[in-house]
């Protein structure tokens, strides 16, 4: 019998996200300089490379599971940190739970909160695995597009859309794909709306402390009122540049945790302990190397900002957080089918990796994503092949 009628609904119904599928093709065709991925370039800091490595030569502890919710410490220094950053009072031994990565925490928020017949709102452009997950949970994902001419949260569109049905809303601040860091009072307003339908609040904070012009992002985590409707997901990925140490975190009320962390155990157990140990090094040893980081990527974003005005036929809105900017080439009449054909174009043709913009959502149609994470030298490179491209159209 034919393999796919025999796969779950679950699996024939989600794809490997484009995010993912670019840098393979790009790997096939070679030489390509990626503005694809968001992988921050800088290496695991000194510091937290001994660390681990200390605790693995010293500890016999360090290579086996941790407790299954996290290794206490670093559960401690989470909650810390939720209360330092966002005044909530976390309680780390029952609201904190560390996960395999932000993806996981998000994973256990859906498989949790969401079955068949559940809604979950997702402003549109969206991240892609936010999607994906609504599926897996064999919920139905409704968008509520961000105002087009900003990528502004838009709280009449999430008002729209919500029905009966409606079981959640994930909110990724600053936004992944945009960059976009939102106004406060629209925030606000769609914590309102929250409240007053019973709405979870998925609150994804995997970019937070990835903003630019010394202008915050403010978190619905940081509301009291919105307690008992929040998850909050943390990632030590982006700001630490832990991105393959796959390690994150999630809170929320008792209750809901403890539910959450059934689908933990069933799915990873624990945390890979050494990357915990990598997480609790990076949130309590010397913070100068993270600021300098964000300082590093802040003249990445003024960086690309400039090279992508220099170019003629080349739209995008600055971004403020993250490190992401959706770029809208003015191509000529026909000159490519959709955002696909011309992110596969830009691998073969001008030999960079770009997200196409409409794998995240009709409104990133017409668009390209693409990531500053990158050294200067990588994004200057793209750029000089994107400009000379396009001018060759
Ligand atoms: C919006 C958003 N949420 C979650 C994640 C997952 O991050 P982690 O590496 O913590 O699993 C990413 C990764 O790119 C992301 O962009």
């Amino acid at each position: 019998m034919e393999l796919e009628s025999r796969l779950s609904r679950r699996v024939r119904q989600i794809k490997i996200s484009a995010t993912k599928e670019m840098p393979m093709i790009a790997a096939r065709v070679g030489g390509c300089v990626s503005l694809g991925q968001g992988i921050p370039s800088f290496k695991t800091p000194e510091h937290v490379v001994d660390a681990v490595a200390r605790a693995l030569r010293d500890d016999p502890a360090a290579g086996k599971y941790s407790l299954q919710p996290g290794m206490p410490a670093l559960r401690r220094a989470a909650a810390e940190l939720l209360r330092a950053e966002k005044g909530l009072p976390a309680d780390a031994e029952r609201e904190v739970a560390i996960t395999v990565g932000g993806m996981e925490g998000l994973l256990c928020a859906m498989l949790t909160l969401v079955g068949p017949g559940d809604e979950v709102i997702v402003p549109e452009p969206f991240y892609p695995s936010h999607v994906e997950q609504i599926l897996m949970a064999e919920g139905t994902p409704v968008f509520a597009p961000l105002r087009r001419e900003d990528w502004s949260l838009d709280p009449d569109a999430v008002a729209a859309a919500i029905t009966p049905r409606t079981k959640a809303i994930i909110i990724s601040h600053p936004h992944n794909p945009t960059g976009a860091v939102w106004a406060k009072a629209d925030l606000l307003k769609v914590a309102e709306l929250a409240i007053r339908h019973g709405i979870f609040v998925i609150c994804d904070d995997t970019y937070d402390a990835l903003t630019y012009d010394n202008e915050p992002a403010f978190s619905l985590a940081s509301l009291p009122e919105l307690r008992h409707l929040l998850v909050g997901v943390f990632s030590f990925s982006k700001r630490f540049a832990l991105t393959g140490w796959r390690v994150g975190f999630a809170w929320a009320q008792e209750p809901l945790l403890n539910q959450m962390l059934k689908i933990h155990d069933a799915a990873a157990i624990c945390a890979p302990t050494p990357a915990q140990i990598a997480a609790l090094a990076s949130l309590t040893g010397p913070q100068d190397v993270f600021v300098a980081m964000r300082a590093e990527l802040e003249k990445r974003r003024n960086l690309i900002c400039e090279r992508l005005s220099a170019m003629p036929r080349m739209g995008h809105v600055r971004p403020r957080g993250a490190f992401y900017v959706m770029a809208r080439p003015d191509l000529p009449q026909g000159a490519v089918a959709d955002s696909r054909e011309l992110a596969i174009r830009l691998i073969r043709e001008a030999h960079v990796i770009t997200i196409p913009g409409g794998a995240f959502g009709p409104g990133g149609e017409g668009h390209v994503r693409l990531s500053f994470g990158g050294d200067e030298a990588e994004i200057n490179e793209a750029c000089d092949r994107l400009a000379a491209w396009t001018k060759a159209l």
